[in-house]
């Protein structure tokens, strides 16, 4: 056994790791085993002397994982890892990201090239299947999105029963969970046709819903979807056609809407979709656990962010407040934060922000907007924060929701719709994460652990003697 010692912390109390190699046979699926070392990592608690070796995992890239799984049951211990900062809670082959490098692949393709060659429906097939599909494979799944895209008519109910000012996200997580109350032959998880058909009407229906919930909001008719469209025409289609004239889809803006579901589709293990794999581990159904993805979504330090960018710009109002908004965001006695700006994973310029920032400027042109006074905001903030020291050295650049408020808005969508946009997009990464670990034979359910810090073990003090 051969030991690198690294980090090794000589206090009592403490943990010393410890990096070797172990030598050993490990057999590799059919094959004749292969004498391949096996990584470990060696534990020493200080406070007891005692030494533990545990496993060290490679993927295909990224950083190793040291394998815990057995740490309690061989050390007593838990792990304490609050906002999962250094856990990996699972094994996936959906999406790498390399933070430090600004790289983002699905299924090992790059996003750059997926939104610049590819459409929403073929990224959909490839986060669910692993494979971009053929011209055949193609077409079949795009006339079964295609043919998932109505809701059941019962379901116009629902929306009658919020107010028509009740905020898209809230609407859209009821209407999203009460799909399991209509679609009863695509509930159970056990069977992988209704698993897949659950997939399907998932990707298809939500859009239909996020349009509802807009046309419900402001009091125009609901409009039915229409097979002959594309992903990105249908949904522009449900959300700003009425049936008084005719509507023709700007093809532009209709790609522009393709790339930014495209951007959105999938992130690796973010917490909303960390929160749709844990609901899933219950073996709850796929449209709770994707009613509870959309839930974790709407909070501002997540798919909130770009609503929040937006209101942020409009308070900020004129270039020549920026360095007042700046000095706040880095004032820790300030909750103030610069909305669009760092991530937990990205180190360096998000790689979806780029083709953000492209495409915003695409829309603009097309729509002739010469001076978005928004726009001439937010480049001028990108500048200067790029260039101060504080974000350089915390590594903070703009992420993908920093442009994405503002072509949002030039194509019409009010500014309460943008998180509902992100769950349209999202849906289908969400629902290949869920698949993957439902297809997992090793499939349990999450059940973190914690720290204690309440009181021990206490007497009952009856109401007539506290104080
Ligand atoms: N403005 C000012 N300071 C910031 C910002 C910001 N936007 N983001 C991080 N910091 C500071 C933070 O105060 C901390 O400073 P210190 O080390 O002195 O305590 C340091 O940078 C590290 O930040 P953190 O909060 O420990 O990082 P995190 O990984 O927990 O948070 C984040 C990541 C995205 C929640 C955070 O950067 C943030 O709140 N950004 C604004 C909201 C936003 O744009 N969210 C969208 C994320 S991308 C879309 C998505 O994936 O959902």
């Amino acid at each position: 056994m051969l030991h690198r010692k690294k980090n090794c912390l000589n206090a009592p109390g403490t943990l010393e790791f410890h990096e070797g190699i172990l030598w050993g046979d490990i057999f590799m699926g059919d094959s004749a085993p292969s004498s391949k070392p096996q990584q470990t990592v060696t534990l020493t608690d200080n406070a007891t002397g005692r030494k533990f070796e545990f496993p060290v995992r490679e993927g295909s890239i990224g950083p190793r994982v040291i394998d815990i799984s057995k740490l309690y049951a061989e050390t007593g211990m838990f792990t304490y890892d609050p906002g999962f900062t250094s856990t990996a809670a699972c094994e996936s082959a959906v999406t790498y990201i390399d933070g430090d490098k600004g790289i983002l692949l699905h299924r090992g393709y790059s996003i750059k090239e997926l939104a610049k060659k590819s459409d929403f429906l073929e990224v959909c097939y490839l986060l669910l299947h692993g494979e971009l599909p053929n011209p055949e494979q193609k077409k079949e799944f795009v006339t079964i999105i295609t043919r998932h895209t109505m809701v059941h008519e019962q379901m116009q109910f629902f929306f009658r029963g919020f107010r028509r000012d009740s905020h898209p996200m809230a609407v859209l997580v009821g209407t999203v969970g009460a799909l399991a109350a209509f679609y009863h032959d695509s509930l159970d998880i056990d069977d992988p046709r209704q698993r897949e058909i659950a997939a399907h009407r998932l990707i298809a229906k939500v859009p239909t819903l996020a349009a509802l919930t807009y046309k419900y909001s402001i009091g125009q008719p609901f409009v039915y979807p229409r097979n002959e469209l594309s992903f990105s025409e249908n949904f522009l289609h449900m959300t700003f056609s009425v049936p008084t004239e005719p509507y023709k889809v700007n093809p532009i803006l209709a790609r522009a809407m393709d790339r930014i579901f495209i951007l959105h589709a999938d992130h690796e293990q973010n917490a909303s979709t960390s929160t749709v794999r844990l609901a899933g581990s219950s073996r709850a159904n796929p449209f709770a656990c994707i009613a509870s993805g959309i839930a974790s979504l709407w909070g501002p330090a997540h798919g909130g962010a770009n609503e929040a960018v937006l209101l942020m710009l409009n308070k900020i109002a004129d270039k020549k407040n920026i360095p007042e908004y700046i000095k706040r965001s880095k004032d820790k006695n300030d909750s103030f934060r610069l909305m669009g700006f760092g991530h937990r994973v990205y180190k360096n310029y998000d790689p979806r922000a780029e083709i953000m920032r492209e495409t915003c400027h695409e829309v603009l042109g097309e729509l002739g907007i010469k001076n978005d006074p928004l726009l001439d905001i937010a480049l001028e903030l990108e500048r200067i924060a790029l260039q101060d020291p504080y974000f350089i050295e915390k590594k903070l650049y703009p992420n993908v929701d920093f442009y994405s408020g503002i072509i949002l808005k030039a194509m019409g969508f009010p500014t309460s719709m943008f998180t509902v946009l992100f769950a349209v997009a999202r849906t289908v990464g969400w629902v290949s994460q869920w698949k993957e670990m439902i297809e997992e034979p090793t499939q349990k359910i999450g059940r973190p652990r914690q720290l204690y810090t309440g009181s021990p073990e206490r007497a009952f003090v009856p109401l007539d003697q506290r104080k």
